[in-house]
Parts: structure tokens; C-alpha cells; sequence
């Protein structure tokens, strides 16, 4: 009787510690999987190609500092094209229009006014041939964005990598979530704040108007309608920007140097010399607008350093906005083209 109570207290005891073994082993195997699906959905270092692809980032940086040798606008379009991808950044703004979706391309913030496709496309094929199907689009666009604001003056910073590509995009959304040119601040921070961006990341990134051109038609209502704007800055433009016609002329974003990556953008601001509606928005200086970012904008027109680091900041937030990882997307052959 003993033993065998013994054996039926030693079965018992076991049997209380099977389920408690279970759990145990179940608890564990929640943990590695919940630790997979955080690592999975975050970005590696700058070192993620080191193996697979030794060259990579010495292959982007040649070819965006050839590129903005040759157009040096190319180095704002290439910054702007990977903000334009990055409410999401998936390269699903590379891809062209297919019979089952309708691709960012045509959305109203995109259409014939993104530029620097062929640049994206050239380093893809370059990338193909050295080491196939293995830098992804989306990494591409978040390299070569920071080295065009490297190579234009601007501060430089780390690419967290590992971003794999869309397999598919949307047009309604580019055209939901992207702000537009008559935006006002409130418009501003909410489109900021939607996608995590607090209202520094949005002042700071938006000095990346500092470098790049605006078509006429962007920002012909601000240059006939608006108040808070210096009188001899709207009488120069409206020499260039028409009342009617001349839609797609180019004005420069920063006046004062609309090629260098500088904070000169602030100053003009604080000087109510901002082109689009959506600039002089950030700095009413007691004129229209809010007003709740006029310190700011002075503090960063005053340092360029205190401004650069917080662009720096906020461009590796933007870029690491719901990356596809792991085993999402797919690496494209062709930025265009799903695989
Ligand atoms: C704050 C909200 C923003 C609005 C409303 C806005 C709007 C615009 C508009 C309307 C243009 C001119 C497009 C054209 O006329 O073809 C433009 C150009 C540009 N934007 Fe923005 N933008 C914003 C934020 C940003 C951010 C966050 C970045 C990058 C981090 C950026 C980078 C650029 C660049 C570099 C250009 C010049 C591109 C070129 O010359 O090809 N913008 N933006």
C-alpha cells in the first residue's frame, strides 16, 4: 500500500507537475515568439550588409554624389522621394501603376512633381549585379536620402538597415497622409502627430525645405493671397509665378541658398519669406497662423548645430516608420515592379 501510495503519490506528483511543466514550456515559447515578432519588426544596424553585400553603401553614396554632381537639385528630390515614401517606408512610392492596384505615383502630392526614379533605378541595377536580390528599395531610398543632405552641406547620421519592400501601394493613402502646400499649422502637426512625430520632429524636418524647388502653382495662392508675406519677397515671385499660367515654374524654397543644406530656411521664416503657405506656417511672428512653433523656428534659425541634430534625429524616426521586416515584402529585382 505504501509503495504503492507512494508510486500514486509519486505518479500524482508527477502528473501535478506535468501541466505545470506545460505551461512552463508554453510560457517560454510565447516569450521567443513574442521576442521574434519585436525583433522581426525592427530595423538592424548600419551593418546589415556588411556580409551579404560588402559594397552597398559605398555604391549608394557614389552614385547620389555623381547624380547631385551632375543636377544638384538631385540631392533635394532624393531626400523628398524618401519622405514621400515614408509614412510607411516600403518603397511602395517606386512602384508604377499595375492592373491590380493603383500605385503613389499619381496621388496629388506625387504626380509630376517627384523626381530622382532613375537615380533609384540605376543604383538598383548596379546593386542587382554585385549582389542579387539582396539590398532592399526601401534601404536604398533611406541611404541615398542621407547622403544627398551629406553631400549638399547638411548633417549626416546613422541608417539603422534591414527595411525589405511592398508588394503592393496606395494611392489613396499618399493622398490621405501626405501634407499638402496650404496647409496650416494645425493641419501640420496632425498629419505630423499621426504618424508619432512630435511638434519638434515636425519643425526640424520641415527645414529640409531648405534645399529643392516648388512649382508656381504650389505656391501662387500664398504669393497673391496671403498677409504674413515680406511685400518685395511676393512682388519678386509674382515676376516668375503669373497669376495664371505658368504652373509648373520653379521657385526656389529657400531663396537664399536653395542648394545647400544650411538653416537659412528658419531665417527666412522668421523674415516671412517662407514660399509655400505650409512654411510660413510654422512662424506667425504675431502675424496669421498659431504661433506655437515661432520659438522654435527662431532657436533653429539661430543654430544651426541645435537644428541639424534634431533633423538628424527626426530623419531616422521618419525612416523607421512601420518597416516591413523578417520574412514581410520581399527584396524587388526591380524597384518598379513587384517580383
Ligand atoms: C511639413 C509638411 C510638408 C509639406 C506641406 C511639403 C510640401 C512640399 C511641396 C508642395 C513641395 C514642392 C513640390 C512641387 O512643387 O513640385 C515640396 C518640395 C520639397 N519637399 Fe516638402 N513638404 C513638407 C515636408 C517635407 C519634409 C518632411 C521633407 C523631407 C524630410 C520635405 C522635402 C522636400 C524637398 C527636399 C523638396 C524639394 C524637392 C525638389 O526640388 O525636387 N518636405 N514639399
Amino acid at each position: 500500500m505504501a509503495p504503492a501510495a507512494s508510486g500514486e503519490h509519486r505518479r500524482g506528483a508527477s502528473r501535478s507537475l506535468r501541466p505545470r511543466r506545460g505551461v512552463l514550456v508554453l510560457a517560454v515559447l510565447t516569450l521567443l515568439a513574442a521576442t521574434a515578432t519585436v525583433a522581426g519588426a525592427q530595423l538592424s544596424s548600419e551593418d546589415y550588409y556588411d556580409a551579404s553585400c560588402p559594397a552597398a553603401l559605398l555604391t549608394i553614396r557614389s552614385a547620389v554624389a555623381t547624380a547631385v554632381l551632375i543636377d544638384r537639385r538631385m540631392g533635394a528630390s532624393l531626400l523628398r522621394l524618401h519622405f514621400h515614401d515614408c509614412f510607411g517606408c516600403d518603397a511602395s512610392v517606386l512602384l508604377d501603376d499595375t492592373a491590380s492596384f493603383t500605385g503613389e505615383k499619381g496621388a496629388g502630392p506625387n504626380a509630376g512633381s517627384l523626381r530622382g526614379f532613375d537615380v533609384i533605378d540605376n543604383i538598383k541595377m548596379l546593386l542587382e549585379l554585385m549582389c542579387p536580390q539582396t539590398v532592399s528599395c526601401a534601404d536604398i531610398l533611406a541611404v541615398a536620402a542621407r547622403d544627398s543632405v551629406a553631400q549638399l552641406g547638411g548633417p549626416s547620421w546613422t541608417v539603422p538597415l534591414g527595411r525589405r519592400d511592398a508588394t503592393t501601394a496606395s494611392a489613396s493613402l499618399a493622398n490621405s497622409d501626405l501634407p499638402g502646400p496650404t496647409s496650416n499649422l494645425n493641419g501640420l502637426l496632425n498629419s505630423f502627430s499621426n504618424k508619432g512625430f512630435t511638434t519638434t520632429d515636425m519643425v526640424a524636418l520641415s527645414g529640409a525645405h531648405t534645399v529643392g524647388r516648388a512649382q508656381c502653382r504650389n505656391c501662387r495662392a500664398r504669393i497673391y493671397n496671403d498677409t504674413d508675406i515680406d511685400a518685395s519677397f511676393a512682388a519678386s515671385l509674382r515676376g516668375s509665378c503669373p497669376a495664371q499660367g505658368g504652373d509648373g515654374a520653379l521657385e526656389p524654397l529657400d531663396e537664399s541658398s536653395p542648394d545647400d543644406f544650411d538653416n537659412t530656411y528658419f531665417g527666412n521664416l522668421v523674415a516671412w519669406r517662407g514660399l509655400l503657405h505650409s512654411d510660413q506656417a510654422l512662424f506667425s511672428g504675431g502675424g496669421g497662423g498659431g504661433g506655437a512653433t515661432d520659438g522654435l523656428v527662431r532657436a533653429y534659425a539661430s543654430s544651426a548645430d541645435r537644428w541639424g541634430s534634431d533633423f538628424a534625429a527626426a530623419m531616422v524616426k521618419m525612416a523607421s516608420i512601420s518597416p516591413l521586416t523578417g520574412t514581410n515584402g520581399e527584396i524587388r529585382v526591380n524597384c518598379r515592379r513587384v517580383n
